[in-house]
């Protein structure tokens, strides 16, 4: 696995970028279409799904769990044999890279009475706190545990019978909301959930789409036991907002282009970079908009932009948390500052962002410093190009690309396999829309 992340891309300033891109599928539904029709009883046909690394992983323990599962690229079928249908796996789970693949499933397994699990990943989904959905299955009643007790994968699990709860969520995080609601849900118990439950709602609207009683109510989210097995939801998975940010900001910041990408979801938790890229002054054309299942989707144009500087902080954070890498590029190519702040989540992603992106963007030229929640960007410099790493961080991959673009002379970047995550294909579509065109 290892070997196969180890290559080098090397990007040099395009002349011009022009194109219409598909960008792959959501991630984050991608991960719930597979989890949560392997629990209802029936077939689901799931079309544009994102056949990346991560959710590949989540195919991949659900069938260790005993679901049938078939994936032709971006065609995948799941066989649900309802709540209880999932078996013992013979042997630990492996997620891979993916937070949500373990965290979501933890939930599901908790509940699923007597059977054993092991869930673990790569070294750095095995260095990302746990603590935050292990304290509270705990109060639930779960019987999880892990190393540094219980903060770290691998996480073991015996399923039990779960106690119905309330619980105050102290970080908008929706693979805590998830791991919280499906745990729940898999268990047969209720559950109350308030405080931050602000994060992405993909969770909540797939299960009331699927027949489970679940209400929202001024932020206050609400699960009953369902009274029948849950219905199979078929859907096409609308685009990546996170992979179609790349391709905005390239837009935006590069002097003669014109980018649009097609079926985009724009579900308004997950709709924050686009407002921050219209905040700073982007050139930016919304057309199309429509229904795709139970999210919103539209075409988005983006053209060459005179961006400015602006503040990101407070209840936007976690619209646009996965975004901040590439923002951050876009700040450096705005006139003005820009400062990010309320965003220490950003320390326990695939790595430590604050870090990872202020030290690339100061090998870059630009002045930007760290600070414990976020970051201070001097923009409008122009940046040079060096030899850059992902450190293994699809997102950290996509982003220097896009600087890569704009920057002066040659950008080269370790470790380019990474993008496989989240964005197979990612370094085609770069070579297609910088040709000659
Ligand atoms: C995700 C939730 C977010 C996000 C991650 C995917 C999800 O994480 O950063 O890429 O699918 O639920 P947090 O729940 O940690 O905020």
């Amino acid at each position: 696995m290892k070997a196969a992340m180890v290559h080098r891309q090397t990007i040099v300033p395009a002349a011009r970028l022009r194109g219409i891109i598909e960008v792959p599928g959501d991630k984050s539904i991608s991960h719930r279409a597979v989890l949560l029709n392997a629990l209802a009883a029936g077939t689901a046909e799931i079309s544009h799904f994102l056949a990346g690394a991560d959710c590949l992983s989540t195919i991949a323990c659900m069938q260790a769990l005993g679901v049938s599962i078939t994936q032709h690229g971006e065609h995948v079928r799941v066989v649900g044999h309802g709540l209880r249908g999932l078996h013992e796996a013979g042997d630990i789970l492996d997620c891979g890279n993916s937070g949500t693949t373990l965290r979501l499933l933890a939930g599901i397994l908790t509940g699923q009475i007597g059977r054993f699990s092991v869930l673990t990943g790569d070294g750095s989904l095995r260095s990302r706190p746990q603590r935050r959905i292990v304290e509270p299955l705990r109060a639930l009643g779960a019987q999880i545990d892990g190393r540094d007790n219980g903060d770290r994968a691998p996480l073991a699990i015996r399923g039990a019978q779960l106690n119905e709860a309330a619980y105050t969520l102290p970080i908008a995080s929706a693979q805590v909301k998830s791991a919280l609601l499906l745990a729940a849900l898999s268990s047969g118990v209720a559950i109350t959930l308030d405080g931050r439950t602000d994060g992405r709602d993909h969770t909540e609207r797939m299960l009331i789409a699927m027949g489970v009683p679940l209400t929202n109510d001024g932020g206050t989210i609400r699960l009953e036991p369902p009274g029948a097995d849950l219905q199979p939801l078929s859907l096409r998975v609308p685009g990546d907002p996170s992979s179609a940010t790349f391709w905005w900001v390239a837009a935006a910041i590069h002097p003669d282009a014109e980018l649009t990408t097609t079926g985009v979801g724009l579900n308004p938790s997950r709709s924050g970079a686009l407002d921050t890229l219209r905040m700073m002054g982007a050139d930016l054309e919304i057309r199309n908009q429509r229904l795709e299942g139970s999210e919103p989707v539209a075409d988005v144009t983006v053209r060459s932009s005179q961006l400015r500087g602006v503040v990101i902080e407070g209840a936007i954070i976690p619209r646009l948390i996965d975004e901040l890498p590439v923002l951050a590029v876009a700040a450096a190519c705005a006139a003005g500052d820009t400062l990010i702040r309320d965003a220490q989540e950003l320390r326990a992603k695939e790595t430590d962002r604050i870090t990872t992106v202020t030290d690339g963007l100061q090998a870059l030229g630009v002045e930007v410093e760290p600070t414990a929640d976020g970051m201070g960007i001097s923009g409008g410099r122009r940046m040079h190009g060096v030899p850059l790493s992902s450190h293994g961080d699809h997102r950290l991959a996509m982003a220097w690309a896009i600087a890569g673009l704009v920057a002066e002379g040659y950008t080269s970047i370790d470790d380019a396999a990474a993008v496989d995550v989240s964005y197979p294909g990612f370094w085609e579509t770069i070579t297609r829309i910088t040709a000659d065109n």
